[in-house]
């Protein structure tokens, strides 16, 4: 498909570069939710960029993009074609050149998604899967690890954004869980798409999260389920993108396995109606 070979040559396209650049300069961070939810022009820029580019090829399709919904735009998945963008996923990486960065589009027909890239900007790697074509990066097939042992895995995760003390409890009582299982290590790149990218490529077994948004993960979880792994809620039930809560494994097995030990919450739904005023 023509929007396809787009993204497969999105790394020579002036969004890569004007995240490279940048790097190099003072970038002007601004807040969004919280002092901790951050946002740079770069972001808004990159993802206005990728979405003209589309619009001019595709003027029927939808979006929904991080930065347009921050500034008021409906987080709404239907049948339609719609592509979900996350310019630069790991922000707060970006901000400190923290080296780890991604731009991350996934791209959903009837709430199905069809197919994901993630490129991580400073690692120079493409991870791309289409559904029922496997998914790859820089063009090598990727492959989940087959470690079924959570004793011997490693397990990546992360703080998010929220600094409510209610919910930074349940996020610590979880690592505690699963590090006295115990498990070999517990790592996170800071950009759950990277992360999606470590579990897909069988670097890590697992990744799970509770507060991400579904434009952090609509691409990478394609790219972790297209190359053998599984996706569930941190409940154990099927996974939905819009509820902000994911686990990703390599197997079921220890998807279900680090289920037992998440102390659960529910963050506000990206689909859910805005606040009355
Ligand atoms: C965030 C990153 C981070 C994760 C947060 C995300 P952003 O996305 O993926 O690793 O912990 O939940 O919101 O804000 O950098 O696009
Ligand atoms: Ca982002």
């Amino acid at each position: 498909m023509e929007g396809e070979v787009r993204l497969q040559g999105l790394k020579r396209f002036k969004e890569v570069e004007m995240v490279r650049e940048a790097l190099r300069d003072d970038r002007k961070v601004m807040t969004k939710s919280s002092s901790v939810d951050l946002v740079t022009q770069t972001d808004q820029k990159v993802e206005q960029l990728i979405i003209q580019s589309v619009k001019e090829k595709f003027p029927t399709h939808r979006f929904i993009g991080e930065e347009s919904v921050a500034a008021g735009e409906a987080c709404d998945l239907t049948d339609s074609p719609t592509w979900i963008i996350d310019p630069i996923d790991g922000t707060t990486n970006f901000v400190h050149a923290f080296p780890f960065v991604a731009i991350s589009i996934g791209f959903s027909v009837n709430k199905q998604s069809e197919f994901g890239v993630v490129y991580s900007c400073l690692e120079d790697k493409m991870f791309t899967a289409r559904r029922g074509k496997g998914a790859f990066c820089n063009g090598e097939q990727l492959k989940v690890s087959d470690q079924e042992d959570i004793k011997q895995s490693i397990i990546a995760t992360e703080f998010g954004s929220s600094r409510d003390p209610e919910a930074v409890d349940k996020i610590f009582s979880s690592l505690r869980n699963i590090l006295c299982i115990p498990v070999h290590g517990v790592r996170g790149a800071g950009s759950a798409a990277i992360n999606l990218c470590l579990v897909a490529s069988g670097c890590v077994e697992a990744y799970y999260e509770i507060g991400i948004h579904i434009w952090d993960v609509a691409a990478g979880s394609l790219i972790v389920s297209e190359a053998g792994g599984v996706l569930i809620d941190v409940e154990g039930g099927a996974v939905d993108l819009m509820s902000r809560r994911l686990v990703a494994a390599n197997s079921r097995t220890i998807a279900e396995r680090i289920v037992k030990e998440i102390d659960s919450f529910s963050p506000l739904r990206d689909d859910a109606p805005p606040p009355k005023q």
